[in-house]
């Protein structure tokens, strides 16, 4: 039987959303240029969307973390893909993410990214679930939070499934 989705945030909303994201970005890198690096899989529907609607020039870079959960309650986390380092010293580096969740894949990128001397380093995420935290973490700037329902689409997945869905939804 198929899944029932329940719309969370519609498409309307989260294009309205991006518009505002990409206009306070650009007016706070206004004269500089961005690097966006997008977390694969989940975050390239709206790096796209936030990208169409910056003005600053930028540079797009893709990473992918692997998070394991091991025996401990610390999850380990290691780059699927990682870039070179010249693609970060003395730029400006904006992480793009779909979601903050625990917090542990962020913190441990966010880090990996410092270890490399951006000119200054910031996370731009779709959706923030704040309630969920298991390491503290804030992201710069936020499009939605949102309880700890496990949400879907806008390239949110469920088991590799719903990604294309137009907008954030909750399967029931
Ligand atoms: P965390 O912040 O390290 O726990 O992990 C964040 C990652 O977990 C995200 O990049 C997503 O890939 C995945 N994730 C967390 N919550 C959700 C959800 O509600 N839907 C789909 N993926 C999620
Ligand atoms: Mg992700």
């Amino acid at each position: 039987m198929a899944d029932t989705i329940e719309v969370l945030i519609p498409e309307e909303q989260i294009d309205t959303r991006i518009r505002e994201l990409a206009k306070q970005i650009d007016s706070e890198y206004a004269g500089k240029s961005v690097t966006l690096f997008v977390t694969l899989k989940g975050a390239c529907f709206f790096a796209c969307e936030l990208a169409k609607r910056m003005t600053v020039p930028i540079f797009m870079e893709y990473i992918q973390a692997a998070s394991y959960e091991g025996t401990s309650s610390t999850g380990t986390i290691t780059m699927k893909l990682d870039v070179p380092d010249d693609a970060v010293a003395g730029k400006h580096v904006i992480i793009v993410e779909d979601v903050i969740d625990t917090g542990r894949t962020l913190a441990a990128v966010k880090d990996l990214m410092q270890a490399r001397n951006p000119a200054s380093l910031a996370v731009c995420s779709l959706l923030d679930k704040h309630e969920c935290r298991v390491v503290p973490f804030e992201g710069d700037y936020i499009g939605f939070s949102i309880g700890n329902d496990f949400v879907v689409g806008y390239g949110l997945d469920w088991d590799q499934k719903y990604r294309n869905l137009p907008y954030i939804g909750i399967v029931r």
